[in-house]
């Protein structure tokens, strides 16, 4: 089977190594890939969002099966423009992916289909946001309805912020479209998981359950990232919080997108906030977390090709989809700098320690090849992921491996997966 995938960072390597892993794929292709994902796929020169050059390339490549890991095509409608040349897509198609495209849509979902989440409103006008604000209770987050990488929520401390906030997103347009709706949220407390699951547009099957590290810095400080790391399971996603979910989130999720005639194929990736009133959905996405998927794939006992083809066919309900009995961590090696400002195209050593070592990972972020060297290219970098019988030894193993690799700048956080001190 030729395979496909579409994208370019620690997610598509860590997909790329799965789909390398099945005894079903042939030739892999990544478009366009990166200097690590070059090790399982033939990287080609097409960006993401170049549907038409992605939909002939598959074609003439023969391409059995398309991946597509990133959110800007799945909500510009790749899917549709691969399926309708008759190519095998993995992901939601543009009407179902809007589940992660827009936030008022997905909160008016919830609402709709009585799934728990923060009370909001969603606005269109700016003058009625700000009136909205001039009587609420405060800390109150602030969303653009779009997707903004991950930077369009503000989490607004008074009302001053507040209004600054809306002048931001709606009129100065800082996240550009993504701000011409904006969803106006309860501000809520609590441990957050994330939860990815495979869904065929009626059956729905979880994997195992991440934390992710959103901020810069030690201790939870800095800006918000991509993600600086992630560890796998999370002991506070406990049998409780499991059904709970079962009971009134995942399904529900899945059967109110089909009942609104948009139905789902792909991954969801539940961002859960466990409240004191319970686990709420902060968000949803209609793809693999990034850096979750490194630390969940590596755990992942399926073939990877035989699950996402169950998910295009609708037969995900005879899979038995099962993860090692064991933890892992990534520690994300960031160059210094990021979110805000960073050098690249510094040389990189140490990677093919990696290789030497069962259980360990080097995920690319951000890497390229100048020449055969190969350099830092992004703000984050490279995925340091490590297995370990439990969390705590694939902390330390994680972090172990993070003094293998060298580069100039090189920047992580130290408390990646501190929390399961506290479990
Ligand atoms: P989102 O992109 O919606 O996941 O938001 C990014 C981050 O902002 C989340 O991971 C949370 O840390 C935080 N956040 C979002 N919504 C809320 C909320 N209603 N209350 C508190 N924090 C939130
Ligand atoms: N790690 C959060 C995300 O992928 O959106």
């Amino acid at each position: 089977m030729n395979v496909l995938i579409v994208g370019s960072g620690g997610r598509e390597h860590a997909i790329a190594a799965s789909v390398a892993k099945s005894p079903r794929a042939d030739k892999i292709f990544c478009a366009p890939g990166n200097a690590g994902i070059a090790e399982h796929a033939q990287c080609v020169p097409i960006g993401a969002m170049e549907f038409d050059k992605l939909r002939d390339f598959a074609k003439e490549n023969a391409i059995d099966l398309c991946i597509v890991g990133m959110d800007d095509p799945l909500v510009g409608g790749l899917v549709d423009v691969l399926e309708e040349a008759g190519i095998r897509t993995f992901g939601p198609k543009k009407n179902a992916a809007i589940l992660e495209g827009s936030k008022a849509f997905s909160k008016d979902l919830m609402k709709k289909y009585n799934i728990p989440t923060a009370a909001y409103e969603n606005f269109t006008d700016p003058k009625a946001a700000v009136a909205y604000l001039e009587t609420a209770k405060f800390p109150i987050v602030l969303k653009a309805d779009g997707l903004a990488l991950g930077k369009g929520v503000l989490i607004c401390k008074d009302l001053e912020e507040a209004k600054a906030g809306v002048k931001e997103i709606m009129l100065d347009k800082k996240f550009g479209t993504a701000g011409n709706e904006m969803v106006i949220e309860e501000f809520m407390t609590g441990r957050e998981v994330s939860v990815l699951s495979f869904v065929d547009g009626k059956t729905i099957k979880t994997m195992t359950s991440a934390q992710d590290h959103k901020r810069a810095g030690d201790g939870d400080t800095g800006l918000n990232t991509g993600g600086m790391g992630t560890f796998s399971p999370s002991p506070f996603y406990t049998k409780e919080v499991e059904e709970f979910c079962e009971k009134y989130v995942y399904q529900a999720t899945v059967d109110a997108m089909a009942a609104e005639g948009r139905p789902f194929k792909g991954v969801i990736f539940f961002g859960l906030m466990l409240t004191e009133d319970g686990p709420k959905v902060l968000e949803y996405n209609a793809r693999f977390g990034d850096p979750e998927a490194q630390v969940v794939l590596p755990r992942m006992k399926n073939d990877i090709l035989e699950v996402m083809e169950a998910c295009i066919d609708g037969t995900l309900d005879q899979v038995d989809l099962q993860f090692e009995d064991n933890a892992a961590v990534c520690v994300v090696l960031a160059s210094e700098g990021y979110p805000v400002s960073y050098e690249k195209g510094f040389p990189i050593t140490g990677l093919e320690e990696f290789k030497k070592h069962e259980g360990y990972y080097c995920f690319h972020a951000g890497t390229k090849f100048n020449g055969d060297q190969i350099v830092t290219n992004g703000g984050r970098v490279l995925g340091v992921t490590a297995k370990g019988k439990d969390l705590k030894e694939a902390r330390a193993n994680a972090y172990a491996a993070t003094e293998w690799v060298n580069f100039k700048n090189k920047y992580m956080r130290h408390d990646i997966g501190k929390a399961i001190d506290e479990a």
